[in-house]
């Protein structure tokens, strides 16, 4: 048999801990604090937590076991994990990949905008107009062309800072560059954005906010469409079947409790989604009394929440500075920690590929990404590029490979019995029967009919009143460019080696086991 030509020892986080805290680093980022507060008051208020809550154990936590499971079983980054569960499923691993590529590519420019935004806050540059100075003097938006390529120097420069360090975090390695910056951002996280939640609390006005984001509306659990925005924000959130958790977990030592850390994760992330909400609707509340209107009339979601709605909180409240770079110093690092996380995958994958050392595969995608994000977004009609971008790769793109992902594992390859005894071999937390049902009808069922209802209204709507020329460009035919490429990639051969060495690995493993050495 030939030797590996380039064996490659997958690098490992020092423990579980290490690991947890960089997947609620993943999970925790701009879907927390800026799309569950509002989804969550659109659809039901109150009511919403019951289906959100459906969502997150029949699905998020369901599909995050099995990202975990493929991830650790397979040791690979997607493509490779797909390949190793089963030939001709490895395009589904690259598709991913494109996904976080594609991804990557704009979640940087949010945290670039948010970075600003820090230090806005400390003078309140936006004055007395927040939605003109984020439009017109900080972003430059051009409403009138699809394409403008008039560059914005203000958002260049922050944007190019976000690269520069989620590239160095990347080439420090898994433990010491991943591992280390989530050591210290997420707890800085928690802090930052507790004494957010604190400050808004004691607001005037904040017992309405509440009110209007508990108050439940029940007829809302009636409604398919308040079920689908649950099975939606989950997804998204818990950086589930897109890679992350696959490629993070590929990391773990052999013995590592795989459902026990999910189970810490997922309930994580939901917890923080549940005090965003009440930290956002607090200060909305404030506002709505300063403002002396009804709260209904100043929530806002998304870009609109953060640089428009909270500026002019930030404006009318005692002390608005501090509680502005509270709140965009929580939006960095959330949104950094994920960030790094799907740029990994995109590296990951390209070097379990070619064999190629951490620094030149970081240097070659990551360097990538960041040209491609550097010559889109800070542009004259970058805020319309993204917004179309951001909502294809989500509804489309990972609905789209998260649905492919679960009718290829559980029906086409027949995959679940090994995954789950792979699950319950190592994790304290076993997994049963339900598993299946959840994986191989629920969340296919709830993916399939997403992914069909937001084919339907793209068609119909377009989306958003956005040109249809740009629409074509970033949304549809970024995501059919995604697969076509994902299929593609999947042909090119691998590196020499890369099966004999996973082969010898399970070997010298199963060797360990049956002598009854402690793995
Ligand atoms: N899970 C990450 C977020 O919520 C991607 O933003």
């Amino acid at each position: 048999m030939t030797q590996p030509a380039v064996a490659q020892k997958r690098e490992v986080w020092s423990g579980r801990s290490v690991f947890i805290m960089a997947a609620i680093g993943s999970a925790v980022g701009l879907g927390n604090i800026w799309r569950f507060p509002y989804i969550a008051y659109e659809n039901g208020g109150g009511a919403f937590l019951i289906p959100y809550l459906v969502a997150l154990l029949t699905a998020g936590i369901p599909l995050l076991f099995v990202d975990y499971a493929i991830g650790h079983k397979f040791r690979g980054s997607p493509p490779l994990a797909f390949r190793r569960l089963g030939r001709g499923s490895e395009f589904v691993g690259w598709w991913q990949v494109l996904i976080c590529f594609v991804i990557g590519v704009y979640y940087a420019v949010i945290v670039a905008w948010a970075i600003r935004y820090t230090f806005f806050s400390v003078t309140e540059a936006w004055g007395a107009d927040p939605e003109g100075f984020f439009l017109e003097d900080f972003l430059r938006v051009d409403g009138e062309s699809s394409f403008g390529l008039s560059f914005v120097p203000g958002v260049a420069w922050p944007l190019l800072l976000v690269w520069v360090v989620t590239l160095t975090v990347l080439v420090l390695g898994v433990q010491r560059g991943i591992g280390n910056a989530s050591r210290i951002f997420v707890p800085l996280l928690l802090v930052l954005f507790l004494a957010l939640v604190v400050r808004a609390l004691m607001l005037d006005g904040a017992s309405a906010g509440l009110d209007a984001f508990f108050t439940p509306n029940w007829s809302a659990l009636t409604d398919t469409g308040v079920w689908i925005a649950a099975y939606a924000q989950i997804f998204f959130s818990l950086s589930v079947a897109f890679g992350i958790m696959l490629t993070y977990s590929s990391y773990l030592k052999r013995r590592t409790n795989l459902t026990g850390s999910g189970l810490v994760v997922g309930f994580s992330n939901s917890s923080f989604e549940v005090l965003a909400g009440i930290g956002v609707f607090s200060a909305l509340g404030f506002m709505a009394q300063a403002q002396g209107v009804a709260v209904d009339e100043v929530v806002a979601s998304g870009i609109g929440l953060a640089f428009i709605a909270f500026p002019t909180i930030v404006s009318e409240m005692p002390g608005g500075p501090i509680f502005g770079v509270l709140f965009f110093g929580s939006l960095v690092f959330a949104g950094f920690t994920s960030m790094i996380s799907i740029i990994q995958v995109t590296v990951s994958a390209f070097q379990d590929k070619t064999g190629l050392g951490k620094g030149s595969a970081v240097l070659i995608i990551g360097g990538a990404a960041a040209i491609t994000s550097l010559l889109l977004f800070p542009t004259t009609t970058g805020l319309n590029t993204l917004d179309v971008v951001d909502r294809f790769a989500n509804q489309f793109g990972v609905v789209g490979v998260a649905f492919t992902a679960v009718v290829v594992i559980a029906w086409i390859l027949r995959r679940l019995p090994l995954l789950r005894t792979h699950l319950n071999a190592v994790s304290s937390f076993k997994v049963g029967m339900a598993w299946y049902v959840f994986v191989g009808v629920i969340t296919p069922l709830v993916l399939a009919y997403m992914l069909f209802s937001e084919i339907r209204d793209r068609i119909s709507e377009g989306y958003g009143g956005l040109p249809d020329d740009l629409v074509l460009a970033f949304g549809w035919a970024v995501q059919g460019a995604a697969i076509v490429l994902a299929i593609a990639l999947s042909f090119i051969p691998w590196r020499r080696g890369v099966d004999t060495e996973y082969e010898e690995e399970e070997l010298r493993e199963t060797t360990k086991a049956e002598s009854g050495e402690n793995l």
